[in-house]
Parts: C-alpha cells; structure tokens; sequence
C-alpha cells in the first residue's frame, strides 16, 4: 500500500504522541522526514523512530517531492510563516492549533490554499474521538431536545509548571483562548453548529509569569496577552453559550464543558481529550445517567485529523478537520479575546460524523 508521506517542522513537546500514533496506529501514513531549529530534537525523533529522514530546515522538507503534507508543529506565532512557505512550495498542510496567530494570517492562509488547490487543515483532532462524537449523536439524535445552551470552563493557572519551554502560552499566539480554546470551540461547533455572533470581556490579572518547570526555572515571562476571557457564544441555531478560557484562576477539578437542551443536559467529557465519562440528565431520571462510548478512538489518537486528510488524498472525500473548520474556530476565538460584541462572517457547517466500527487506524 503506498503510504502518504507526512514531512514534521518542529519536534518539540507535543511531537512524540504525533509521531508514536503516525508511526504505529494510522496505517496509511507515513512520517518521511523532520526537522527542527534545534537538531539535537530531530536526532532524538530518529533515534527512536530509525526510518525517519533529518533534513536541516524545513524549506529541505519543502523541496522534497517525495513529502505529500507538511505537518506543523511549530509555536502559534510561528505557524503562520512556516505554513505559507509549505503551501507556497505545493505541499498540503496540517498545523497544530491555532490555524494562525491573528485572523488576517489565518484567512490568507486559506485563501493561498484555495488559489494552489492544496489541503490546509489542523488541530484539535479530539473532536473525532469517542467522546464528542458520541456527544454529538446525542445530541442529533434528540436525547437532549432542542439544544438551547452551552457552558464551556477552561481553567487553570497557566503551563509554566509543566511545560519545558512554556514562555509562548503568553506571548502572540498563546493565552488560553487560543491555546486551550480550540478544543472547547471546536467541540462546541460540533455540537451545536455555524456561531453567529460573540460578545466578551477580556484581561490579564498578571504582568508577567515565573516558569517553574525545569529549564527554565525562575525565568519570567512578559504577558503580552488576555489570560482571563470571559464570552458569550451566540450560535446561529438560537443556543446561547458562556465560555470562560483563564490561566489566572487556581482550580483543581475538571474543566467542564456542558450541553443544555429543552428535555435535558448533557455533561461533555474535556474537549483536550479524545473520551471521558459522558452523563445525560433528563428530568423524568432525577439524576445522570452514564451514557456508553458509542465510536472509536477513546485513546490519545492525537494524529488521527492528519490520518483522515491523508485519506482525502487518496480517495475522493472531504477531511473533517479541514480549513473552514480552523478559520471559523480562529475567528469566534479571536473575537473572544477581543473583548466586545462582534459578528462572525466565516462559513462552517457540521463536520461529518466518524464512522464506528472498521479497522483500527484505518479511518472511513
Ligand atoms: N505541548 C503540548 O502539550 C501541546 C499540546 C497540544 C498542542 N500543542 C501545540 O503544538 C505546537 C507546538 O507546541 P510544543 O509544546 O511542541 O512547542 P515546543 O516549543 O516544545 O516545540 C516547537 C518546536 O518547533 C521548532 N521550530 C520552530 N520553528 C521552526 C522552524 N522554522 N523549523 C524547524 N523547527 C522549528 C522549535 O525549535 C521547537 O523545538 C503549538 O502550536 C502548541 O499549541 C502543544
């Protein structure tokens, strides 16, 4: 079986679940090459995955005809750039999140991938797990009723206690709207559909950070964005949902994402996850009931949007987490950490639903 051949710019912290997942899981990929600004990172990539080519920069990726997609994985104020150059050198891209750091990037990036007919699409891909997809036939299904709200809480106290060089989440780019944000927004469109309009208020209660983790320990960073976004979500169904994105506030429990219809609520597992426990609350019940997981991919599948892209190369359909889905997300997320009212323009419409059953890695 001719394998598509996925080209990686970055191997940074988020690289090992990409790759481990390209390499063993989705059976129709292949990872070709990497590379990245550090090489010491691209030799460890190889030294674990041996077949995998080192190339110097990422314009050797470009230049290599046997590369189908560019797999991004820089920072957010980085994929801008490095997306254009790949699109710009014929090759499909698929970027980690956020589809660009500012909207005028985003919607040239897609205009560019429109103009050279080429496939732009991109994180998250936790939207095609066993969780929201179970969610969502819910929900379709009428389980809930007509679906009247939502309330989506990320909150945390920021990634500078974790994360090896954590200095981005605060810089153009980061902040947890853009950084956390896309797998509540992109869940949320899922589930309820096109957003029509948003409404927020938007701050950051700290000037700067003090990183915690290990290298860089006792750094601190300069906020240069809102950490603390609180919004309204106006869906074009007529669903009204809050939304609150922090890495201000201290906070131990689960994020919470929730779904209230006419005839009952839904409790969505964290959208940065591809499962968790899914509870339906229906008044004649008095209390949740634990629904079962009715699709595959419960595990971290962190790669399967780039598996389902890689198969609208070689049959012809469409990709689920394609360009029109990351624009629309950019944009109810950068009208967010706007702060104020504004109208959302983009197009979207509901991804198509997984397909349960079949080979697993094999995506239909
Ligand atoms: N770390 C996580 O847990 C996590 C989880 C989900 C998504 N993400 C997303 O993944 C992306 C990367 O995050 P990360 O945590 O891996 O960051 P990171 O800083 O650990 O890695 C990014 C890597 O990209 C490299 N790079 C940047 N520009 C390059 C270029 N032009 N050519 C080659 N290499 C280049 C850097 O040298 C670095 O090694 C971000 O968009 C982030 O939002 C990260």
């Amino acid at each position: 079986m001719e394998k598509v051949r996925i080209g990686i710019v970055g191997v940074g912290d988020i690289s090992g679940i990409y790759l481990k997942n390209l390499t063993e899981l989705f059976k129709e990929v292949e990872v070709y090459a990497v590379c990245d600004l550090i090489k010491e990172k691209a030799v460890k990539a190889q030294e674990t995955y041996p077949s995998i080519k080192i190339y110097d920069n990422m314009q050797q990726i470009f230049d290599d005809e046997k590369v189908d997609i560019v797999l991004n994985l820089t920072r957010p104020y980085e994929h801008y750039e490095v997306s254009k150059a790949a699109l710009l050198a014929g090759k499909h891209v698929y970027s980690e999140k956020p589809l660009a750091a500012k909207l005028e990037e985003g919607r040239e990036l897609v205009a560019l991938a429109k103009e050279k007919n080429l496939l732009l699409g991109g994180a998250p891909d936790t939207f095609m797990g066993a969780g929201i997809q179970t969610c969502r036939k819910l929900i379709d299904d009428g389980f809930i009723g007509k679906p009247i709200g939502a309330a989506a809480f990320m909150i945390c106290h920021g990634h500078e206690n974790w994360h090896p060089d954590p200095a981005f989440y605060y810089q153009h780019g980061g902040g947890p709207m853009m950084d956390m944000g896309p797998y509540y927004v992109t869940a949320l469109v899922n589930l309820l559909g096109r957003v029509s309009s948003t409404m927020s208020v938007a701050k950051s209660n700290f000037e700067t950070r003090t990183i915690t983790s290990e290298q860089h320990f006792g750094e601190t960073v300069k906020v240069e964005v809102p950490t603390h976004v609180n919004g309204i979500i106006n869906f074009e169904s007529g669903a009204v949902g809050t939304i609150l994105t922090t890495f201000d506030v201290y906070y131990e429990a689960q994020a919470r994402l929730e779904i209230y219809g006419t005839e009952g609520t839904l409790i969505v597992p964290d959208p940065n996850f591809f499962s968790g426990e899914i509870k339906l609350l229906k008044p004649q019940d008095g209390s949740y009931k634990v629904m079962p997981l009715c699709f595959g991919y419960a595990e971290n599948s962190r790669g399967l949007g780039i598996a389902d892209m890689a198969k609208t190369l070689t049959e012809n359909r469409d990709f689920r987490a394609d360009c029109q889905q990351t624009l629309h997300v950019l944009e109810v997320m950068d009208s967010l950490q706007k702060g104020g009212m504004t109208e959302i323009t983009s197009d979207f419409e509901k991804r198509m639903p997984m397909v349960p059953g079949g080979i697993p890695g094999v995506i239909s």
